[in-house]
């Protein structure tokens, strides 16, 4: 069968020759136009003129477009309808949009965008959390609170109590393809849009509304993007209303791609937080209640930041048992660009505040932190937890399970991470190691050591539940050949290959009989994001309602044709069989269609068992967990700060995988993404609001060099205990948090410097690291 079998990416040929189409790739019919922004030059303010004269005479301008040249208005926000395409005079952040230019070439374009004469009311902007605090700058009246239990109390009457901060900086996407769209208007002011988005059919919609068509004027396709990872789930809206809406202007064809700069100072980029705790435990470290703070910098415009923050409060426990927890979550409005999805979605941030409680209260108490955290796990799953291999759970485990539930209610019934630990304990040989780091910051005091395991427990399923939903479109040709078509869209993450692996397990036929076509908003409509980790959870289903539709009208006649039952027919190994009678599957496909079965059919799915009440924070936001777990040793040079990853051991849980290869060059990415968010990835914006950190040479992402000298990565063996696409878990963004063990392990060799908590802030660059290291030692 094609499922569960370690097969490459299903383009991976074309990735590495360079064949591969991306959005910039496609050839463009003659007289395609170009688009450019013109830029704010400041963060915040009022535009009181715009001089565009120079920039309609620059050479190769066709036309130039302000908010005012736009009828529909060309709103570009996912929630809160206050994004407009172009600025309408209040000025937002620095970068904003403030007029597009359509050129015969993107140079021309561009050239042409900086030759504005712009004059600004300019007014102070809000940059900061501290800033947005002070001014009362937020996107919802007051702060979000999920409460379980009295923490107050909890805290007060404990044995122990800490109370501390942590700052986490935001994370630019870097996908390898920055963002691009090309429209192609049609007759009859119909439009085509490819676009590199993760959200074809919120694209449909808004370039919908921003020409003042219904939705089925538009049709939008999506072969793959070179990497999203949140960061092309809205941000990709403006490019394809921009191409649009010039598109309607001029009638020719309209592309536009952001360049690097234009690209990281425009777009959002993942949330930075600030997380303050106050933590009551007793002296074992079992904690007995937890309050959290979050403060959240959404930037400018709503975008995605509700959902955002509040799954942040959902990972708020991670992997632990809060008796009793406060979280109070602050959405702050702010003169920079608008924070947006990105791999975790929130979640890493909430489960960073929850990770450091327990290295704190470790330290405190003079512990092992992986013994605190084993201590505070949730109670191990029931028999029927079947992510966990049979063997391993002991049948006391049965009858000793208690009943508990998440800070929002949720009841943890599939919880594994006692057993994974324990066997990625032995496998990293954790505890011979975590001396060996001892003795060796014993002996070297230049060269410090780290270590850590840290868990991760993530809720897979879209927080608004509707979005749980997703639709497929299978064709069986004459030829026996299967055509197929999906809501998600490719990114790198393999959603294509998992998904025909599924369709050519139905017919039992071998995947080279399976073709997939680009993402198509006329071919399946009203699609969610390919987001939440839930692409292949979603989709693999809809196409699996769809297929087996196919195979039993076909079993149907095949069985009545040969007087047998369907039951008699088998479909396997690209034969088809009814009882003694064998053809192929391409001849039972031919039969059929001379018989006038039809061969092509939908399929639908909705994730069951959801129930959530995002304002009580009370319910089921979540089908299931996914888990894993990461140890992590370091080294670093306290009298720079420079630091390496030493060694780095995985396991994940992705139930019964769909494509071990995959998977593992999910987690692979997932861990070296996260592990760069907490450690290098730095942004700096400066006292004006302007980003300073827009392009490679002054923006650090981890390279090749700075993955883990050894890597180790092994999948659980095991099943969602829910009935999930062959019993898979998703796995496109639980692996990211895995790196969080190496922002614990530089801690670790951070406190080894000297006696208190180092207190480490994220992103714990070599300066910061070396600032942490003084402290320790003064
Ligand atoms: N992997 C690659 N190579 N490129 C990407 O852009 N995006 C991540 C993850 N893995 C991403 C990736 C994010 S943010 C999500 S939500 C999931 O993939 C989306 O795909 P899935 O739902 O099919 O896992
Ligand atoms: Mo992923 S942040 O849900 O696109």
């Amino acid at each position: 069968m094609s499922v569960a079998k370690p097969l490459p990416h299903d383009a991976a040929r074309l990735h590495v020759t360079g064949a591969a189409r991306y959005v910039d790739d496609i050839p463009t019919p003659r007289g395609t136009l170009h688009l450019a922004f013109g830029l704010s030059a400041i963060a915040c303010g009022r535009v009181t003129g715009m001089d565009l004269a120079a920039v309609r005479e620059s050479a190769g301008v066709v036309a130039v477009l302000t908010a005012a040249d736009l009828p529909h208005g060309a709103d570009c926000s996912p929630s809160a309808h206050d994004e407009p395409l172009l600025c309408t005079g209040a000025v937002q952040y620095h970068g904003q949009p403030l007029f597009l230019v359509i050129a015969e070439s993107h140079l021309a374009a561009r050239r042409a965008a900086r030759q504005a004469e712009v004059a600004y009311d300019e007014a102070t902007p809000i940059l900061t959390i501290d800033d947005a605090l002070a001014a009362d700058s937020r996107f919802e009246e007051g702060p979000r609170v999920y409460a379980k239990g009295d923490a107050g109390s909890a805290i007060a009457t404990a044995p122990h109590r800490i109370d501390g901060v942590i700052e986490m900086g935001g994370q630019e996407h870097f996908y390898l393809e920055g963002q691009a769209a090309l429209a192609l208007p049609q007759e009859g002011g119909d439009m085509v849009v490819h676009a590199s988005t993760q959200h074809p059919s919120e694209v449909q919609h808004k370039v919908a509304d921003a020409i003042g068509q219904p939705m089925h004027a538009v049709r939008v396709e999506t072969r793959r993007m070179g990497g999203g990872f949140g960061g092309k789930e809205s941000q990709a809206n403006a490019l394809a209303v921009a191409c649009a809406v010039a598109a309607m202007a001029t009638g020719r064809p309209c592309k536009m791609r952001y360049d690097r700069d234009d690209d990281m100072v425009i777009t959002g980029k993942r949330h930075e937080f600030r997380i303050t705790y106050r933590v009551g435990f007793d002296a074992d470290g079992r904690l007995k209640g937890v309050e959290f703070v979050h403060y959240a910098r959404c930037g400018w415009s709503q975008d995605l930041s509700l959902p955002v923050a509040d799954r942040a409060m959902l990972h708020a426990d991670n992997a632990y048992h809060l008796p009793a927890a406060r979280i109070e979550s602050h959405r702050l409005r702010t003169n920079t660009a608008s924070a947006t999805a990105f791999r975790g979605f929130g979640g890493p941030q909430g489960m960073l505040g929850i990770e450091r409680v327990m290295d704190h209260v470790a330290h405190e108490l003079g512990l092992d932190p992986l013994a605190v955290r084993q201590r505070n796990y949730y109670a191990a799953a029931d028999g029927g937890g079947l992510s966990a291999p049979r063997a391993a759970l002991p049948p006391e485990s049965i009858s000793a399970k208690k009943k508990q539930c998440t800070p929002y209610g949720q009841e943890v019934e599939d919880f594994i991470l006692h057993e994974m630990t324990d066997v990625l304990v032995e496998t990293s040989d954790y505890h011979a190691r975590r001396a060996a780091v001892a003795e060796w910051n014993a002996r070297n005091p230049v060269l410090r050591k780290g270590i850590a395991l840290s868990p991760v427990k993530f809720g897979i399923s879209f927080t608004l539940s509707h979005l749980n939903q997703a639709g497929a479109l299978v064709h069986v040709y004459q030829d026996g050949s299967v055509q197929l078509n999906h809501g998600g869209t490719e990114m790198g993450q393999g959603l294509f290959q998992k998904v025909a692996q599924v369709a050519a397990a139905r017919f039992g036929l071998p995947l080279k009989a399976v073709r997939i076509t680009a993402t198509d908003t006329g071919k399946v409509p009203n699609t969610s994001a390919t987001a939440a980790s839930s692409g292949s959870d979603l989709n693999g289903m809809a196409v699996q309602v769809a297929c087996d539709t196919i195979r039993e009208r076909m079993a149907e006649f095949l069985a009545r044709y040969h007087q047998e039952v369907p039951e008699a027919v088998t479909f396997d190994g690209g034969t088809v069989r009814v009882s003694a009678h064998e053809m192929s599957f391409a001849q039972a496909a031919r039969l059929c269609y001379e018989h006038r079965i039809s061969l092509s059919s939908t399929g639908f799915y909705k994730t069951p068992k959801l129930a959530w009440d995002r304002i009580r924070g009370q319910g089921r936001p979540f089908y299931y967990f996914a888990y894993g777990a990461a140890v992590t040793e370091v080294v670093l040079d306290s009298l720079t700060g420079e630091n390496r990853i030493l060694r780095a051991d995985i396991l994940h849980d992705c139930g019964t995988s769909l494509n071990p290869a995959l998977d593992i060059g999910q987690i692979e990415g997932g861990y070296v993404q996260g592990a760069g968010w907490l450690t290098m990835e730095e942004l700096v914006w400066d006292k004006a609001g302007r980003l300073r950190t827009h392009a490679p040479s002054t923006y650090k992402i981890p390279a090749f060099s700075d993955r883990p000298e050894v890597f180790n990565v092994a999948l659980w063996e095991g099943q969602n205990r829910e009935e999930t696409i062959y019993r898979s878990k998703a796995v496109g963004e639980p692996p990211l948090m895995l790196g969080i063990s190496a922002f614990l392990a530089l801690s670790d060799a951070v406190a080894s410097c000297g006696t208190g908590y180092p207190a480490l802030d994220a992103p714990a660059t070599p300066e910061q690291i070396l600032r942490a290291v003084e402290r320790m030692r003064a």
